[in-house]
């Protein structure tokens, strides 16, 4: 087994890390041992599956990596709001299990079916404010604002979107620990400015009701269970509003690219869009969230001295899930590296987890995209990319994604 060259996490791996997935692969490389990092990452999309079953072996509750605020101006910004709980994403069961039933109520089939009439709606109005134009940043002009504006809609910021997408983005570098110490008191002032603004919408939909997530969340009883807390609510929204946001972002963007880029996908894409065949368009959804992996890689912390395919590893040992590289597994998927929309087992992807975890929003962002795709097919064409020198990949440790993306078309006759 020849190690790779490089190295998964290098600046200019994440950025374009599928020769090296390739190489790990072709190797028959399952698992790799970063001891500078006490991390294994994991490759292999059997074993990835494996981890994401034994939740009480590997465990989400990684909010110990992000280490404890030592630094007295933040603690002092953050005293301020209220408690950062630990939910969903960060917890482990029981936890975990009675957080997901609280908040699967919220996120039933007719509040999806609710939200898809606004989510054509706004498709519509994004895609017929630059159709004259012939060119448009897509990213700026479509991928961003659609799901910005489903999930604003859904927490009572509708007629304020940019706030949602300041939230988010100061929530991800909150959580990623790479900026410096001015956007670390700026992410702490934005994150308690949010939990404020968030109490004042719970509180309304508590004493006034109202129709959408926020409401549902507020109101969601199961038996056997108390209800969600205050800050337990407005830790599950700003998950929403991270985990829906750029992951939406990068799968659209991700799709128009990799259409322009083959042709002959596009053609059938086409054929199949405005409600022509939307199993179609459904699959060519799941062979792009297949083929980009918006969530690239998830952390895992085991819990018990355990093995995984061989490998023995120690409690407190930290785990990378890396899904994007399980999504390009040969064993699991023929030609890994084809993006092809009829794919038959496309669906059997990664980019949305599995087991306990698996992403909540994931009906949720389905439907969106395919509304997207539906109507911005039907209604331009001939797309090209403008400039390719003007097309940006800005990853982290966990996301990648399509950042910016000029293109020109025209309006369909
Ligand atoms: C293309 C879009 C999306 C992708 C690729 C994605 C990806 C993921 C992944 C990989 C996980 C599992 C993490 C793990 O293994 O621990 C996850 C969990 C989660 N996602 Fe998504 N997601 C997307 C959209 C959304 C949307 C629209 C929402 C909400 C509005 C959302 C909310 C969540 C939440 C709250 C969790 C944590 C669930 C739990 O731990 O029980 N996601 N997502």
């Amino acid at each position: 087994m020849n190690k790779p060259e490089g190295n998964v996490f290098a600046p200019e791996t994440l950025v374009d890390p599928f020769d090296y997935y390739r190489a790990v692969h072709d190797a028959g490389i399952a698992i790799e041992h970063l001891p500078e990092m006490n991390t294994y990452v994991v490759y292999s999309y059997d074993l990835c599956s494996e981890a994401t079953t034994k939740p009480e072996i590997f465990s989400n509750d990684f909010s110990s990596l992000m280490g404890r605020e030592e630094d007295e101006e933040i603690q002092a910004i953050l005293a301020e709001g209220w408690p950062d709980e630990q939910t969903l994403l960060t917890a482990d069961h029981p936890v975990h299990t009675r957080n997901r039933k609280l908040v699967n109520l919220a996120f039933s089939a007719p509040r999806v079916n609710a939200i898809e009439a606004d989510m054509r709606a706004k498709s519509i109005e994004l895609i017929e404010a630059m159709a004259e134009k012939g060119e448009a940043e897509f990213v700026e002009e479509f991928a961003i604002p659609l799901p910005v504006a489903m999930i604003a809609q859904q927490i009572g910021l509708d007629n304020d979107p940019k706030q949602v997408k300041y939230w988010s983005d100061a929530a991800v570098d909150r959580f990623s620990q790479m900026v410096d110490r001015e956007r670390k008191l700026e992410c702490a002032r934005s994150f308690v400015e949010y939990q404020k603004y968030m109490k004042s919408k719970i509180d309304d939909r508590r004493a006034n009701g109202g129709d959408d997530l926020l409401t549902d969340l507020v109101e969601a009883r199961v038996e056997g269970e108390t209800p969600l807390t205050d800050p337990e609510i407005m830790s599950i929204m700003q998950q929403f509003m991270v985990a829906g946001n750029e992951t939406t972002t990068s799968t659209i963007a991700g799709c128009l690219l990799q259409l322009i880029r083959n042709p002959d996908q596009m053609e059938k894409a086409k054929a199949a869009a405005g409600g022509r065949d939307p199993k179609l368009i459904m699959n060519m959804i799941e062979e792009a969230l297949r083929y980009e992996t918006p969530t690239a890689g998830m952390w895992r912390i085991v819990k018990q001295d355990t093995e995984l395919g061989g490998v023995s590893m120690p409690a407190g040992t930290v785990v990378q899930l890396r899904y994007a590289a399980a999504n390009r597994d040969p064993k699991k998927f023929e030609n890994p590296d084809t993006f092809d929309i009829e794919r038959s087992n496309a669906r059997a992807h990664l980019a949305f987890g599995k087991g306990p975890h698996m992403c909540v929003g994931n009906m949720l962002s389905r439907k969106e995209m395919l509304v997207a795709f539906d109507e911005l097919l039907e209604r331009l064409d001939n797309f090209a990319i403008a400039d390719e020198d003007g097309i940006r990949i800005l990853p982290n440790i966990l996301l990648r994604g399509v950042t910016r993306l000029p293109i020109t078309f025209t309006r369909k006759a």
